[in-house]
C-alpha cells in the first residue's frame, strides 16, 4: 500500500476557505464587525468623561473587575484584548493578501495607476494603515503610558485631559477619528455585501445604517478632544 504523500492530502476546510478570495473577504467582514462592536462600546464608555473624574475612573476600574468573582481580576479585559488582537491581525493579513492578489491580477503595467484602484479602495487601504499606526500610539499613550509625559496608572481621566492639552495629541486623535468614520462607512457596507445582506430592497437601508454608524462614532469620539480644547471638560 502506498503511503500518503503531502500532495495526496486534501487541504482542510479552513485552509480552503482562507485560500479563496471570498473566504478572505468573509474573514475581513466578521473581524471588522467585531472591531465595530468594540468601537461603539468604547465610544459610549468615553462619553462618561462628561460626568467627571470619579465616574470615568470608576468605569475604567470596573472594566478590570468585570466578571469577578467568577473570573479572576482583569481576565474579562484580557479576553477582550485577545479577541481584538486576533481580529486586527486577521483583518490586516486578509486585506494585505487581497490587495496583493488584486495587483497581480492587473492586466498591464501601462494602464494609468489612478484608474485601476477606485477612490474607495485607496481610502480603505490608507485609512487602514493610519488606524493600525494610531492603535499602537493610542495604547502606548493611554494604556501603558509609554509615550505619555505624565501618565498616572489608574487615573485615565487626568491622562485623557493631558493628552488633549497638547496640539499634537489633538491632531493625532482627530485625524484617527475621521479615518475611523470613513473606514466604518465603507467597511460596514462592504461587510454587509460580503455576508449576503445586500439586496435591491435592503441596500438603501444598509447605506443609511453605514452613514449613521460612521457619523455617531465620529461625533462621539471627537466630542472628547473638542470638550477638553474648549474647557467643557477640564
Ligand atoms: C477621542 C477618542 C478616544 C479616547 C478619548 C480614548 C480613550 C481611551 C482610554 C482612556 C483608554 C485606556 C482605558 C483604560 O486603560 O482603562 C483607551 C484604550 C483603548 N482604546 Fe481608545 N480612545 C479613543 C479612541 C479610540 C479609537 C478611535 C480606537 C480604535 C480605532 C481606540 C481603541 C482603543 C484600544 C484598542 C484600547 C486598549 C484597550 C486595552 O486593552 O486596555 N480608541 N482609549
Amino acid at each position: 500500500m502506498a503511503l500518503a504523500t503531502r500532495t495526496d492530502r486534501r487541504p482542510s476546510f479552513a485552509r480552503t476557505v482562507w485560500d479563496s478570495s471570498v473566504g478572505k473577504k468573509t474573514v475581513m467582514a466578521v473581524s471588522g464587525l467585531i472591531m465595530l462592536l468594540y468601537l461603539v462600546v468604547h465610544m459610549l464608555g468615553n462619553l462618561k468623561i462628561f460626568f467627571g473624574a470619579a465616574e470615568f475612573d470608576g468605569y475604567a476600574h470596573w472594566l478590570r473587575t468585570l466578571g469577578e468573582p467568577f473570573l479572576h481580576h482583569e481576565w474579562a479585559l484580557w479576553i477582550v484584548r485577545v479577541v481584538l488582537v486576533v481580529a486586527v491581525v486577521a483583518h490586516a493579513v486578509a486585506a494585505y493578501q487581497l490587495s496583493r492578489r488584486d495587483i497581480k491580477a492587473r492586466p498591464s503595467k501601462y494602464v494609468h495607476k489612478k484608474a485601476r484602484t477606485s477612490y474607495a479602495t485607496r481610502t480603505m487601504r490608507w485609512g487602514g494603515i493610519i488606524l493600525a499606526l494610531f492603535i499602537v500610539w493610542h495604547v502606548l499613550d493611554l494604556t501603558t503610558g509609554t509615550v505619555h509625559p505624565d501618565f498616572q496608572a489608574g487615573h485615565p481621566y487626568q491622562n485623557v485631559i493631558d493628552t488633549f492639552s497638547t496640539w499634537y495629541g489633538n491632531v493625532i486623535y482627530i485625524v484617527a477619528v475621521l479615518a475611523v468614520g470613513l473606514h466604518v462607512r465603507h467597511g460596514f457596507w462592504s461587510a454587509a455585501q460580503t455576508l449576503g445582506a445586500g439586496s435591491r430592497t435592503r441596500d438603501r437601508a444598509l447605506k443609511i445604517t453605514a452613514n449613521a454608524l460612521a457619523l455617531v462614532l465620529t461625533v462621539g469620539f471627537v466630542s472628547v478632544p473638542v470638550a477638553v480644547m474648549t474647557g467643557v471638560v477640564s
